[in-house]
């Protein structure tokens, strides 16, 4: 079954993970923002700490940035010391990155914590960036087709055909992130995996909804290796951790996008 994808404006995540405090993040955003111009072809979105969110939703230029948790908690409000809810992100971010690896590992998420929090995203109006991939063990015993599977069934259960056209899909191998020059997974095996990630949501949702769903590739990307994993067909946008936090890095990639983009006359 062959899926159409249109093309959609090009995603650009930067993860800060456990990097920055909020005088150094807003210097980051300052710095960005003198390198990165307004397109209209390429959204731009930065996920700090969540402490600080508040702080840059307030020095942000919305026209050229949104923001992204890189967490929350499932349940609304309630008495659960420490966490921070979708309900209360609501105003602040536009996405929220949900199932990263380091989570599911560091942190033990499960499947059914993952199924929760995306359907607390949606319900909340936040669009979840949901990771999913293979660990180097999975992969080497010839488990990726399912791990994907296990990953993405079980995380969109809750949804409709309606909610998932707005979901963000991260295919992320856990062996190829932050390997800081180290292995790479190949545009050509990427391309691959995010056929069957679409093929996956076709299955459940439907064609039209597997060509909406948006799909990016994460792992070690920079400024040099952008451009192959953005030009894949299909690929929508790539997350970025390392070098999300250098801004003439992640300016570089998002200028490589600009280029691809221009280069195939869409701008
Ligand atoms: P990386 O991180 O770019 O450092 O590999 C990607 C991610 O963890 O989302």
């Amino acid at each position: 079954m062959a899926i159409t994808t249109t093309p959609k404006r090009t995603l650009i995540v930067g993860n800060w993970k456990l990097h920055l405090n909020t005088s150094q993040a807003s210097l980051l955003l300052h710095r960005l923002h003198e390198r990165i111009k307004i397109y209209r072809d390429i959204e731009v979105v930065l996920a700090p700490s969540m402490l600080v969110l508040q702080p840059l939703s307030v020095q942000i230029d919305r026209r050229k940035f949104r923001l992204a948790a890189q967490n929350a908690f499932h349940k609304d409000t309630g008495a659960y010391t420490g966490e921070v809810s979708f309900a209360m992100l609501q105003d602040l971010v536009h996405y929220a990155i949900i199932g990263h690896s380091e989570r599911r590992i560091y942190f033990n998420e499960s499947l059914e914590m993952i199924r929760e929090k995306v359907a607390s995203a949606v319900r909340n109006g936040i669009t979840p960036i949901l990771c999913v991939g293979e660990t180097k063990e999975e992969n080497r015993a010839g488990e990726t087709k399912q791990v994907l599977h296990d990953q993405i069934t079980s995380a969109l259960a809750n949804l409709t055909a309606t909610d998932i056209k707005k979901i963000v899909i991260a295919y992320e191998p856990v062996w190829a992130i932050s390997t800081f020059g180290g292995e790479l997974a190949k545009p050509d095996e990427v391309k691959k995996r995010m056929d069957f990630i679409r093929h996956q949501i076709a299955d459940l949702y439907g064609k039209r909804a597997a060509d909406r769903v948006r799909v990016l590739y994460g792992g070690s990307i920079d400024h040099d290796i952008a451009s192959g994993y953005l030009s894949i067909e299909g690929c929508d946008g790539v997350l970025v951790g390392g070098a999300s936090t250098n801004y003439q890095k992640f300016s570089g990639i998002v200028d490589a996008a600009y280029r691809l983009r221009y280069r195939d006359g869409v701008e």
